[in-house]
């Protein structure tokens, strides 16, 4: 069996990596060898973006860089559309894998999904690729959310559906989707997350920032907030109440805000800059809100991991707070990931000035009860392989 991984934008990566390795180590266990080739759609570019996190996670060079780089949704999805085609032409794979609810996901599964091409050695003149899509059946309900297309549409064309969460399932079978098709499987980003859990705690980013200690040796409180949706932060109108609410909470302890390109224009269009304690800084000082730089893969863990709180518009945030018990705050009016607030730290806050301070102050007093998910356990990746290996290649 041949497979290619795509992976395309940040949040890809980690997924990616937890395949990868299910993949390494089913072929080193004698199973009937996978072979696979790395796509990386050049979605994300900048080295904060992506080569730290092919670093931090031991991810191997991708064996394709496609570089499309940004442009609107439509140039950049189109983009990659034509330039998928030809790899998937010259590789000719078993199974293009996707994951995640990015533009490369929906771009590289409809080209899988027009694809046949000629088998040598079957009866059929021709072969179609088979799709895997990985985080299938989420939804927000929100089709304003350009995640939200790419998820109902990558879902739609594929035939192995992996989920994360029984609400996937449910979604699933309302979309008249197949039952057979959908294999519940857990969560391969917290496969990730648990595989380096250990190593992230040698990471020096509190002592690099200043925030491991303070002059007294006691542990600094602080907290994290990540924000890059279009919807919070390409409107003005949305992102400043944000901003105003995030600038109350850092009163009480620094806010760290590392800082998405997308997010770091907008401050600058709007000029936005008077907010900050300090754009960039080397050390975080007292109370604030203080934007850095986006951090890797590990470096990051470390910070959120122990944060007082998080408060983000991210959908993998969501989850790994969950996982490491941090509350967590989210600046949507929705999610597509509904046990993070049903048995995870997750409140659901919105945008609203007001309504982010009571959640905020709630969480940092109330601590909800939570318990780990089913199936987040750091095996997701290997089911999803052995489910692959089983019904491409038979039990035999
Ligand atoms: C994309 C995903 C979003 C995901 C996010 C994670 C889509 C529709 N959205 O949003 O689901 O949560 O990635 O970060 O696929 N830029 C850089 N350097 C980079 C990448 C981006 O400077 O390496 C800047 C560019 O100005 C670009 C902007 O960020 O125009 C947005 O990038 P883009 O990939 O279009 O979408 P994201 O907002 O990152």
């Amino acid at each position: 069996m041949k497979i290619v991984l795509v992976a395309g934008a940040r949040p890809n990566f980690m997924k990616v990596s937890a395949i990868i390795d299910a993949i390494q180590s089913h072929n080193a266990s004698g199973g009937r060898h996978i072979e696979y080739r790395l796509v990386h759609t050049g979605q994300h570019y900048d080295a904060q973006m992506s080569q730290t996190f092919f670093t931090d996670l031991g991810i191997p060079k991708p064996d394709v860089d496609m570089e499309v780089g940004s442009s609107s949704h439509a140039q950049q999805t189109g983009e990659i559309i034509k330039r998928f085609e030809f790899i998937m032409l010259d590789e000719q794979p078993d199974v293009v894998l996707v994951v995640g609810d990015v533009n490369s996901t929906i771009a590289c599964s409809l080209v899988a999904s027009k694809m046949m091409y000629p088998n040598p050695t079957a009866t059929l003149k021709l072969l179609r690729p088979r799709i895997a899509h990985v985080e299938a059946g989420l939804r927000s309900f929100d089709r304003e959310m350009p995640e939200e297309v790419n998820r109902v549409l990558t879902d739609v064309v594929s035939d192995f559906l992996f989920t994360t969460e029984r609400s996937a399932e449910k979604n699933l079978k309302k979309e008249g989707i197949p039952k057979d098709k959908v294999h519940f499987v857990g969560n391969t980003m917290v496969d990730s997350l648990l595989k380096h859990r250990k190593k992230s705690q040698e990471s020096a980013i509190l002592e690099r920032l200043g925030l491991s200690h303070d002059d007294k040796g006691v542990p600094r409180e602080y907290g994290v907030m990540t924000l890059h949706r279009p919807s919070n932060v390409d409107d003005l109108t949305c992102f400043q109440p944000i901003l105003e609410a995030l600038k109350e909470l850092s009163q009480d302890m620094p806010m760290v805000f590392p800082v998405h390109p997308r997010t770091m224009k907008r401050i600058q269009e709007f000029h936005l800059e008077s907010n900050f304690a300090s754009l960039i800084p080397q050390k975080i000082g007292g109370s604030g809100l203080y934007c850095i730089e986006p951090l890797g893969y590990l470096d990051f863990l470390r910070l959120t991991a122990n944060a007082k709180l998080v408060l983000t518009d991210s959908g993998g945030l969501q989850e790994e707070t969950t996982i490491l018990g941090v509350p967590c705050v989210t600046l949507r009016e929705n999610t597509e990931r509904p046990i993070t607030i049903t048995q995870g730290t997750n409140v659901l806050a919105g945008t609203m000035k007001d309504q982010i301070l009571i959640h905020a102050r709630q969480q940092l007093t109330h601590h909800k009860k939570h318990k780990r998910p089913k199936f987040w356990d750091g095996h997701a990746g290997q089911r999803i392989v052995e489910i692959l290996d089983r019904s491409l290649c038979g039990t035999s």
